[in-house]
Order: C-alpha cells, then sequence, then structure tokens
C-alpha cells in the first residue's frame, strides 16, 4: 500500500495532465454520441465549448452595434442608459445608414409646436396619456383611458419570474401607466397598486373551470377582489406563435405558480390553440359581451394578423350590431414569446406595419376605426417607431422585451429554459436574488418616462402637440413596402394543384403509415 502511495506522490503534475487527457480521449472513442469527440478526440470538445459561448462572444466581441437581432447594442444601450436616467445621446451625429431599407423618416415642421407656460408639458415633460377611452364607444359601465401611451405587453408570472413581475407592477405604479398580466393568471406580484389589464388566453388561467374551460363565476370574482383590473384582453394569438397555443416549460413550474394556474408542478403546461369558450366570430363578439356586461370593464382582443376574411366577419358584425371588442391589440410576427418553435417564430403571421396596416385599413372602411382603441406591439419600444405606429393609426404600444431590458434582461434568449442569467426569465430563486424591485421598478418608470419625453419632443419637432395627430404622410420609410411583396403564386407563376386530404385521422388510419416502429 505504501509502495503504491509512494508511486502516486511521485508523479509529477504535468505526467497527471497527460493521464487526465489519456483517459479523456480514451472515453471519446469509445462513446458513440457525438460523433465530432468520436473522430478527433480532445480537440473535439473545443468545438462544442465555443459553439456554447458563440453567443457571447458575437454579443460582446464580435457583432458591431447595429448588426443583432431582435434587439442591436444600440437600441439596447438607448433603453439601459433610459432606464437608468444616464446620458442616452450620440455623439457626432448617426452611425445609421439612413438610406437602408426600412429606416424611418419622421418630416419635421419647419417651425416646432410651441409649449406655452401653461401647457401641462411645461411642468410635466412625460405626461402622454391615451387620446382615446378605452370601452367610451360601448358605454361600458368602467371605462378607462390609460395614463400613459407606453405600457407593459403580455408576459405572465411564471414566464417572468416573482421578482420581474413585481418591478414591473410596481414601475407602471410610478410611470403612470398599465401592466398586463399574460396569460398566467393574477399573482400577488401584479398587486402592488399599478393599473393592471387582466389577460387570459386558452388555458384560462386565473378564471379556470373545472373542466379546463372558462369561468365567468372567477372571472366577476377576480374583478371584484381586485379593483385595480382596468380592463380585460382575450387573447385568440401572439406575433410569435399564432395558432399555436402557449408553452410553460415544467422546470418553470414551481407550487406557487401551479396553484395560481390550477396545474401540475413540473409538467410542461401547454394552452391548446384553440378557445373552448367560443368557436366562431359571432361566439366571440357575444363572449365579450357577455365579460363585459358582467364586469363593467373594457374588453378587447389581442392577435397576430395573417387572413383577413374571419376579421372581415368581426367588422361586419360590429357594423350591424353595434357591439364588438373595446381595443385590439395587433401583435407583430417579429414579438417575442418565453418559448416557441422558431418555424412559428420566424415565419408564421406579419410583421407588424403589415399585419397592422391591413387590418386599420379593413376597419377604417367599415367606419369603425374610431370606436376600437388599436394598441401595437412588436418592437415598437423606441419613440421613432411609436411615432410610425400612430401615423399608422395605434393608439397605444405596448413593450415587452424592451421593458424586460430596463429591468436587466441582457438579452440571452433563454426564456425557454429557465436559466435566464439576469434573473427577469426564471423561477430559480438564486437567480432571481440579484433583482431588487425598488431599484429595478424606478428603472422602468424612468424608461417609460424618457420614453414618453423624446416622444413627445418628437411630436412637437413635427408641428404637433399629441402623437394621435400623426398623419400618415408624416413619416416616410425606405421601402419594399407591402405592394411589392407578392403572394408565392403571384411570384413563381403557378397555383399548386390541390392535394386530397380528408384528416389526419385518414393518415394515422392509412395500412401504408411509417413511423410506427
Ligand atoms: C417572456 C415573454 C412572455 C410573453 N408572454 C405572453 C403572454 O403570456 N401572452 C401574450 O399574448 N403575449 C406574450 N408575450 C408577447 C408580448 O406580450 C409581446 O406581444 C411581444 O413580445 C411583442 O412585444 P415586444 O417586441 O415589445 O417584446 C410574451 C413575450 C415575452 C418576451
Amino acid at each position: 500500500m505504501d509502495t503504491f502511495v509512494n508511486l502516486i506522490s511521485n508523479i509529477s503534475w504535468w505526467l497527471w495532465i497527460i493521464i487526465v487527457l489519456v483517459i479523456i480521449a480514451i472515453r471519446d472513442i469509445i462513446q458513440k454520441k457525438h460523433t465530432i469527440s468520436h473522430n478527433f478526440p480532445i480537440v473535439g470538445h473545443f468545438r462544442y465549448m465555443l459553439e456554447k459561448i458563440g453567443p457571447e462572444l458575437r454579443q460582446y466581441l464580435v457583432a458591431n452595434n447595429r448588426e443583432e437581432l431582435p434587439f442591436n447594442r444600440i437600441e439596447r444601450g438607448w433603453i439601459y442608459a433610459s432606464a437608468k436616467k444616464e446620458n442616452n445621446y450620440e455623439g457626432f451625429g448617426t452611425d445609421r445608414d439612413i438610406y437602408a431599407h426600412q429606416h424611418i423618416f419622421i418630416n419635421n415642421a419647419m417651425m416646432p409646436y410651441k409649449v406655452e407656460d401653461n401647457h401641462p408639458h411645461a411642468s410635466d415633460k412625460t405626461f402622454l396619456p391615451c387620446a382615446k377611452v378605452i370601452g367610451a364607444y360601448n358605454k361600458r359601465r368602467k371605462p378607462y383611458r390609460p395614463g400613459s401611451v407606453i405600457n407593459v405587453s403580455a408576459m405572465s408570472f411564471g414566464s417572468l419570474s416573482a421578482k420581474a413581475v413585481e418591478s414591473l407592477n410596481k414601475g407602471v405604479k410610478i410611470a403612470g401607466a398599465y401592466h398586463n398580466t399574460g396569460e398566467g393568471g393574477l399573482s400577488p406580484y401584479h398587486s402592488y397598486g399599478g393599473d393592471v389589464v387582466f389577460h387570459f388566453g386558452t388555458g384560462y388561467f386565473g378564471v379556470r373551470a373545472a373542466d379546463g374551460g372558462f369561468s365567468m363565476e372567477k372571472m366577476v370574482q377576480l374583478v371584484e377582489n381586485n379593483p385595480f383590473i382596468r380592463a380585460i384582453e382575450v387573447k385568440l394569438s401572439q406575433g410569435a406563435k399564432p395558432g399555436k397555443g402557449g408553452v410553460l416549460p415544467g422546470a418553470k413550474i414551481t407550487p406557487q405558480i401551479a396553484e395560481i394556474r390550477g396545474v401540475e408542478v413540473g409538467k410542461d403546461v401547454l394552452s391548446p390553440p384553440n378557445h373552448k369558450a367560443f368557436s366562431n366570430v359571432p361566439e366571440l363578439v357575444d363572449f365579450i359581451e357577455a365579460i363585459a356586461d358582467k364586469t363593467g370593464l373594457p374588453v378587447g382582443i389581442k392577435a397576430a394578423i395573417g387572413k383577413l376574411e374571419q376579421w372581415e366577419e368581426l367588422a361586419d358584425i360590429m357594423v350591424k350590431t353595434g357591439k364588438g371588442p373595446d381595443f385590439i391589440t395587433v401583435d407583430g410576427g417579429e414579438g417575442g414569446t418565453g418559448a416557441a418553435p422558431p418555424s412559428f417564430a420566424d415565419h408564421v403571421s406579419l410583421p407588424w406595419v403589415y399585419g397592422f396596416g391591413d387590418l386599420y385599413k379593413l376597419f377604417q372602411s367599415k367606419e369603425l376605426s374610431e370606436r376600437i382603441v388599436f394598441i401595437g406591439s412588436g418592437k415598437l419600444g423606441f419613440p421613432a417607431k411609436a411615432a410610425m405606429a400612430f401615423a399608422m393609426g395605434a393608439d397605444c404600444i405596448n413593450v415587452a422585451r424592451e421593458a424586460m431590458m430596463s429591468i436587466g434582461c441582457i438579452q440571452a434568449q433563454v426564456c425557454h429554459t429557465n436559466t435566464c442569467p439576469s434573473g427577469v426569465a426564471t423561477q430559480n430563486k438564486w437567480l432571481q436574488n440579484g433583482i431588487d424591485p425598488t431599484l429595478k421598478s424606478e428603472r422602468l418608470a424612468q424608461y417609460f418616462k424618457t420614453f414618453r419625453k423624446e416622444f413627445i419632443e418628437i411630436t412637437h419637432a413635427a408641428g404637433y402637440e399629441h402623437p394621435c395627430q400623426f398623419k400618415m404622410t408624416d413619416i416616410e420609410v425606405n421601402v419594399d413596402d407591402h405592394n411589392l411583396s407578392k403572394e408565392l403564386n403571384n411570384t413563381y407563376g403557378y397555383e399548386k394543384t390541390v392535394v386530397p386530404f380528408n384528416g389526419i385521422q385518414n393518415l394515422k388510419d392509412c395500412q401504408y403509415l411509417g413511423g410506427k416502429a
């Protein structure tokens, strides 16, 4: 035994390194899971390591200021600096290629709007409420005018951490904005005094009946118990995954989240693509009216836009009956999510400008645009983008990821893994502990205030008092516009032959079906 111990202790450090490397090499060669490691023992590991840290290397060292997506360094920097009330100016002039595709120009007036001494903007340079009252046309019992044109978009407790939701709620309270709950129900962290828009989707979390459907009784109770709920949003779809329903990974389902949502701890929660409470457009209108009637609150819908037939049906019903949603939130295909398959996030539904333009035109042609409050979301959390959105007909802006960044999100893009390093989109207690809700709520509020201040200044530069006065002619964009994008049949000059299809069950029952082994 002594000889063995002596032998071991006489091995020099460099021989230890060689022994470890030989062991790793043998293990690499024996294993068959990773071909690269097998074919290139030891060296192959560097490839996996570099691949893993590639996004960070690019983000911090390689990518240029305007290169990254969803938000480039300049955009993120502007949000961080605005949230911290630091200098968010640029020196020496723009570093953007202002001739690039989709670049936005705001036509300034020869002389800007003059703020008189007694004007509200003389004392509060950040005061910018919504120009329309939600629920006014439909004479809801509790109409609501948002105190801020920029607000926090739907993001659930579950997808976001408790500390993040608390920071957002306290932040909107300071900024006079509203906080959309997202799909996960109303949590204690939404109850710090900010205005709340209660949002639900096909999972009906927070207003869920025993059979998984919608419970009007719970809805009424919820509104009665929580007077800070100012409006209700029914989610039909969202830009990142229309028609997909929702996914909350099991890793993020803590006992508290399970209780609020009425689901099981640790198991993936899938909200189905379809609503149980209605199955066609007339039923949707009845559903909206029933909720508005029982709660007294304005009720709206959120959707990503693609085909317009059902929207036209909705508009026709609204004209005929005088009923319908008080607001419509249009989410762009570029919108964010806690988790979605890339095939959906990248390809299903139109980008905001196209989707919103199509929808607005349709409602305008039926003379409905005045009675609806239009809310836009999809990377609109920057003053120039907001000016464009208002010129197109938006009345308010909802921001999700921009709000996350203002409270510390670093765009690690791991919301779906429960490992968010900033603690914003994780249920991991250790990671959340880095968030100080008091400080972060001030950051959110400051981002909103700086945003509104710059938005007001741009509005004044264009000769207006409120951004609702922006007209289409006030904004120019370098295009490729929607009229130049063509459907595939026009591009390639043929229509495909219709594939006979009789339902998935028929395919499943087919005797030739493969993949069963
Ligand atoms: C982490 C996260 C969670 C989200 N959860 C919801 C949700 O529960 N319901 C919903 O309709 N949209 C949800 N969204 C979409 C946002 O509300 C918003 O529509 C979209 O991200 C576009 O806004 P943005 O570009 O400002 O992020 C979520 C987005 C993120 C990033």
